[in-house]
């Protein structure tokens, strides 16, 4: 039997959710192609379940009109698209009722040559899904399961469902989701930091004045409205995304790439987190304005209702511990921003002594932005003198010395987060998942924020679409001398 831990593929992929938004746009275009590469096993069964009556015919249909509608053109191989639909099975399923799990089960079939699941349902289904694998048979050791969010919504709630799970699965079976880390410039930040020496030595309080990490977005509710509306984008985005983000950028260096050492130095950083304060936060709501040039409407018009529901967040956020002390991580992200960019920015402190001064030369100290999305770069700008006689007095600029990613690795795929994320849930490596005891340590500093937030009732401020956010974003970090990288 093939068992979890080391890691070895499975032999059959279970997807609950197989009729939602996620499997058509991201799951099923990814794992097309992995079948595609050739990087899953011939013999892997995917089964797909959700409410919906469908037969295994009409489940192909269903994935064969989502690849059409999802898969770069150079990617639509008719023969490969078809056997691909071929390894396609379907199962209908109401999760809340146990007795429909034997069926399941009887799809799957024999499962010993290993499972893994990935379970996307609504926080209310999840005691009850587990509840009927547990029944059928579907959790033994050679079974693993990938949890996609939202896994609960404060402290309390993900430990109940955590609790649910690890009532059948163990630790090491459980393969908690966070997309950003799929992401190949996410995992390019640790290969920056810890494959480089002149990083390093000056990835400190010594070297470094600040941090910026900026997840703009130019969409508004997407169709989503009583799933944002009752999540906000503290919890739906810095919770998760912008904290494995910043986690990665301060960790210490991890004894090597596997998946214990490097979860242990993302949990330090992540109970290092100080709890913010009211003046060191700021909660926005769009209104209507123009993004790109459209007009678009303000989220109460986008909900059909008035809301205090924050589509902005920025917070002074603070590291407590050797490295950081006194090193602010200014964190902002928002939906119906001016730009759809992620980025991180690290501020160097400036020389301790401008010899050019004399002669007119103004320094800039040096600054590294690391663009995840859209464009995918990592530009250092130092500063340099303008070529000529310097009668006038030495002139001194910045001049980025840029790594173009895409540039540099044209010929390689470019590969969704997802396709990662899967193949990795299929054979089993958890180095990109995140650990229950991260996300609990996530958890406590998001819940502490929103004890804040009720505590000082603090109402969001309004801003444009299109804009960068509320002007009190900008304050939070001008206060401080500090201007966002715009
Ligand atoms: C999801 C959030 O987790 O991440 C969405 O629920 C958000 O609200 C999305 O739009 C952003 O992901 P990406 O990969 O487009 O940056």
């Amino acid at each position: 039997m093939n068992s979890v831990g080391a890691t070895k593929p499975c032999s059959a992929l279970l997807l609950f959710g197989a009729t939602g938004d996620l499997a058509k746009r991201m799951l099923l275009p990814s794992l097309f192609a992995l079948h595609d590469d050739g990087l899953i096993a011939k013999n892997l069964r995917i089964v797909g379940t959700a409410r919906s009556e469908m037969s295994d015919a009409d489940y192909r249909a269903f994935a064969s009109d989502a690849l059409a509608e999802y898969l770069p053109d150079d990617r639509k191989n008719k023969d490969q698209i078809r056997s691909f639909l071929d390894r396609l099975l379907y199962q209908p399923l109401d999760a809340s009722a146990i007795d429909g799990f034997g069926a399941l089960a009887d799809k799957l079939g024999d499962i010993s040559g290993g499972l893994s699941i990935f379970l996307s349902t609504a926080p209310s289904l999840f005691k009850a899904t587990i509840a009927g694998l547990q029944s059928a048979g579907l959790t033994g050791d050679n079974v693993r399961i990938g949890l996609e969010k939202p896994l609960g919504n404060d402290l309390e709630s993900s430990s109940a469902i955590n609790d649910a799970v690890a009532q059948a699965f163990t630790e090491e079976q459980t393969f908690r989701i966070d997309h950003y880390l799929g992401k190949e410039t996410v995992q390019n930040l640790m290969a920056l930091r810890f494959a480089n020496m002149m990083f390093e030595p000056l990835w400190n309080s010594t070297g470094i004045d600040h941090i910026e990490i900026t997840v703009s977005e130019t969409v508004g509710l997407e169709g989503r409205h009583g799933f944002y509306d009752d999540t906000g984008a503290l919890r739906d985005m810095v919770q998760n995304h912008m904290l494995q983000l910043l986690a990665l950028t301060a960790m210490e260096a991890p004894a090597n790439l596997d998946a214990t050492c490097v979860r242990d130095e993302k949990v330090k950083v992540l109970r290092s987190l100080r709890p913010v304060v009211a003046d060191e936060m700021v909660r926005g709501q769009y209104r209507d304005g123009a993004v790109k040039g459209a007009v678009v409407k303000g989220y109460a018009d986008d909900l059909g209702q008035d809301s205090d529901t924050e589509t902005f967040v920025a917070i002074k956020a603070h590291v407590d511990n050797w490295r950081w002390k006194g090193v602010p991580f200014y964190l902002r992200t928002g939906k119906r921003l001016a730009e759809r960019r992620s980025e991180i920015v690290i501020q160097f402190k400036s020389v301790p002594h401008n010899i050019f001064a004399e002669r007119g030369g103004k320094l800039h100290a040096n600054k590294l932005v690391i663009r995840l999305q859209p464009e995918e770069y990592v530009r250092l700008q130092v500063m340099a003198k303008e070529p000529g006689l310097d009668r006038n007095g030495v002139i001194l600029r910045e001049v980025p010395l840029d790594l173009s990613l895409s540039q540099a690795f044209s010929k390689s795929l470019n590969r969704i987060a997802y396709e990662r994320l899967l193949l990795d849930l299929i054979e089993g490596d958890p180095t990109l998942f995140v650990r229950r005891d991260e996300v609990e340590a996530q958890w406590r500093w998001v819940d502490a924020i929103r004890q804040v937030w009720t505590d000082n009732e603090m109402a969001t401020k309004s801003y444009g679409s299109g804009s960068w956010g509320p002007s009190a974003a900008i304050a939070l970090t001008e206060r401080d001398g500090v201007s966002w990288h715009e």
